[in-house]
């Protein structure tokens, strides 16, 4: 159960006898039995930057999805340990985007005459794999909280830019934060011969945007912006970035996890809200300023948590930090020395930005 008050002692106690050997990082998606253990809570970008602030910890244990223990562990020296509480805790939409499909995608823009012209920005919410590939190609990493500047970097480096895996982030911040038109962006398909797109479409594209999104906010719909604007007058809509355009297009606000809560705490009393990302997050930000006076809605009632996110409970968290007080390592993730020496070098043209 959500606090078992057995559980919740038995990783309070683990927890202590690690001391500062063992730092944990928890996404505002987890659960509130997992977070509440915490040292800090983040972002993907803040929890990238916070992991490797922490040199002195041993024990790096991310509560968190794959991508992000991941890139903690690319960030982090060879001697700490990077250690993701349950080893199913992926991401789907990472899992859209595969090195070889990427290779292909590459193989068709130099066939189209591009490759050259062309930058590639990757999500974090990509493999370790995607990353080597970006920043073998002279590309930056990217998180919805830096997305625009990655972007704006990258024109300066180049004409075009592929994006991936998510194209919902490539085509809003194009789209909402810079200007570009909706035609000045073309749909690569990974499963389709030549991405389903001529050599044409290709040259006059300035964004190429992978056909990927992520399973839990492609679900909010622009009605269900129009249902709740009909149902709390007054109402401010705030979702997050990976949702489809057309929501965001009909939201008041966009932005990051972080930028969310930045944005319901310096709300005045009063104010209503409906907030279009992950379940436990928006449960959570309910629960908090409801004393305030804040009314805090979930967009959409039937979008729900990340279910990947969710697999990291308090048996798992137990599990691990009792593993590791007694000396034994469980569920390390270790990204290979190649790979993680070009993906590091795409993660910290991120890090470089302005
Ligand atoms: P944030 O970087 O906004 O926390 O988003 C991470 C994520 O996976 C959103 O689905
Ligand atoms: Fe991946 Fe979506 Fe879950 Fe974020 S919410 S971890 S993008 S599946």
């Amino acid at each position: 159960s959500p606090s078992d008050p057995e559980l919740v002692a038995r990783a309070r106690a683990a927890k202590e006898k690690l001391g500062d050997k063992v730092f944990v990082l928890g996404h505002h998606y987890q659960r509130d039995e997992v977070i509440q253990f915490a040292d800090v809570t983040g972002d993907s970008f803040k929890l990238a930057r916070d992991a490797a602030a922490r040199p002195e910890a041993e024990y790096i244990v991310f509560c968190g999805v794959h991508f992000m223990a991941e890139s903690a562990d690319i960030l982090t020296s060879d001697d700490q340990k990077v250690v993701l509480p349950d080893l199913a805790a992926g991401c789907s939409m990472a899992d859209m985007a595969t090195a070889e499909q990427v290779a292909e995608c590459w193989d068709v823009l130099t066939e189209a005459g591009i490759a050259e012209q062309v930058v590639p920005v990757s999500y974090m919410n990509s493999s370790a794999d995607i990353k080597a590939f970006t920043g073998k190609h002279g590309g930056t990493i990217c998180t919805s909280s830096n997305a625009r500047k990655a972007l704006e970097w990258a024109f300066e480096q180049g004409e075009k830019v592929l994006f991936l895996p998510d194209q919902h982030l490539g085509r809003n911040t194009a789209v909402r934060d810079m200007g570009m038109s909706l035609e000045d962006c073309v749909l690569y398909n990974p499963h389709k011969p030549n991405g389903g797109l001529t050599a044409e479409q290709l040259r006059d594209a300035k964004m190429i945007l992978w056909r990927g999104h992520c399973s839990v906010h492609g679900r909010f719909s622009l009605e269900s912006v129009e249902d709740v604007r009909a149902r709390i007058p007054g109402v401010n809509v705030l979702v997050h970035p990976e949702c489809k355009h057309e929501v965001v297009a009909a939201a008041d606000y966009v932005g990051s996890t972080e930028y969310i809560i930045k944005a319901l705490e310096a709300a005045p009393a009063g104010s209503k809200w409906a907030i279009g990302t992950e379940l436990n997050l928006v449960r959570r930000l309910a629960n908090r300023f409801a004393p305030e006076g804040k009314e805090i809605v979930f967009l959409d009632k039937t979008v729900c948590f990340c279910s990947t996110m969710n697999r990291i409970d308090l048996p798992h968290l137990v599990w691990t930090l009792e593993s590791l007080a007694e000396g034994n390592l469980v569920n390390r993730i270790e990204v290979d020395k190649e790979t993680e020496a070009f993906a590091k070098l795409a993660l910290e043209r991120m890090l470089a930005l302005p």
